[in-house]
C-alpha cells in the first residue's frame, strides 16, 4: 500500500511539475493568450494534480520513522512555492513564477538525496542482489564462488534458511556479524538470494 502510495506520489509530482514548466515557459515566453488557454483547459486536472500530491505526500510523511533535514527544507520549499506561484501567475510577474518552478525542482531533487524522504525507502521492497554485490561479493565474489579470506563458497552451502540467516546476523570466524548493519528484511532478502540465485548455480 505505502509502495503504490509512494508511486502514486511521484507520479503526482512529475505531473505536477510538468504542468508548472508548461505554464512558466508560456509566461517567460510572453505567450499570454496560449497561458490563459493553457491555465483554463488544464484547471481541473491541476487542483485534482495537487490534491493527490499534497495527499500523497501528507500520507508520507506519516510513514516516516523520523524526519530529517532534508524534508523539513524539502517542505518549506514546497509551501513557499505554493504563494510565489499564485501571485507569480496572477501578477504575471515572470521572477516569482520562475522562483516558485526552482523551489519545486529543487525539493523534486531533494528527494532523491534525502534518505527518509524516500519515505517508502524502508517500505520499498529490498534487493537482495544489490546487498550481496555491495557487501558480500567482495569476499564471496558475485557467484559466491570466490572464497576470499576461508569465506565458504556459497553455491553449495548445506546450510538451511535459518542457518544463513543466523551467519549473515551475527558472523563467523572473519565474516563479521551484519545484524547492526542490515535490516533483519535485508537480511532475509539477501539470504533468500543466496538460496534462489547462488546456490546449486
Ligand atoms: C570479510 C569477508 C566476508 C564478507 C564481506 C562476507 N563473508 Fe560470508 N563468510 C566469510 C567467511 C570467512 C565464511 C566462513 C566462516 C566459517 O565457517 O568459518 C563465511 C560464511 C558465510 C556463510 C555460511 C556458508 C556456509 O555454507 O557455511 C554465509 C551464508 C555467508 N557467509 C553469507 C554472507 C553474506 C550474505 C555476506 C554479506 C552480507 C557475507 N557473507 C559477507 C567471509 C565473508
Amino acid at each position: 500500500m505505502a509502495t503504490g502510495m509512494l508511486h502514486s506520489h511521484t507520479l503526482f509530482v512529475v505531473l505536477f511539475t510538468l504542468i508548472y514548466l508548461i505554464k512558466t515557459i508560456l509566461l517567460l515566453s510572453d505567450k499570454e493568450e496560449l497561458l490563459e488557454k493553457f491555465k483554463k483547459k488544464t484547471k481541473v486536472a491541476e487542483m485534482i494534480v495537487s490534491f493527490g500530491f499534497l495527499a500523497t505526500g501528507v500520507f508520507l510523511i506519516t510513514q516516516v520513522p523520523e524526519i530529517n533535514k532534508f524534508m523539513i527544507i524539502k517542505l518549506v520549499l514546497v509551501f513557499l512555492s505554493i504563494p510565489l506561484a499564485v501571485v507569480g501567475f496572477k501578477k504575471k510577474n515572470k521572477i516569482l513564477a520562475t522562483l516558485s518552478f526552482f523551489f519545486i525542482v529543487v525539493s523534486f531533487s531533494l528527494a532523491y538525496k534525502s534518505k527518509g524522504a524516500k519515505a517508502g525507502e524502508k517500505i520499498v521492497a529490498v534487493n537482495g542482489k544489490e546487498i550481496f554485490t555491495d557487501k558480500c561479493a567482495l569476499c564471496h565474489g558475485d557467484n559466491g564462488k570466490l572464497g576470499l579470506s576461508g569465506a565458504k563458497d556459497l553455491s553449495v552451502t548445506q546450510l538451511p534458511h535459518a542457518g544463513i540467516v543466523e551467519i549473515i546476523a551475527n558472523g563467523k570466524n572473519t565474516m563479521a556479524a551484519y545484524k547492526d548493519a542490515l535490516t533483519a528484511e535485508q537480511i532475509e532478502a539477501v539470504a533468500s538470494y543466496i538460496e534462489t540465485d547462488l546456490k546449486g548455480k
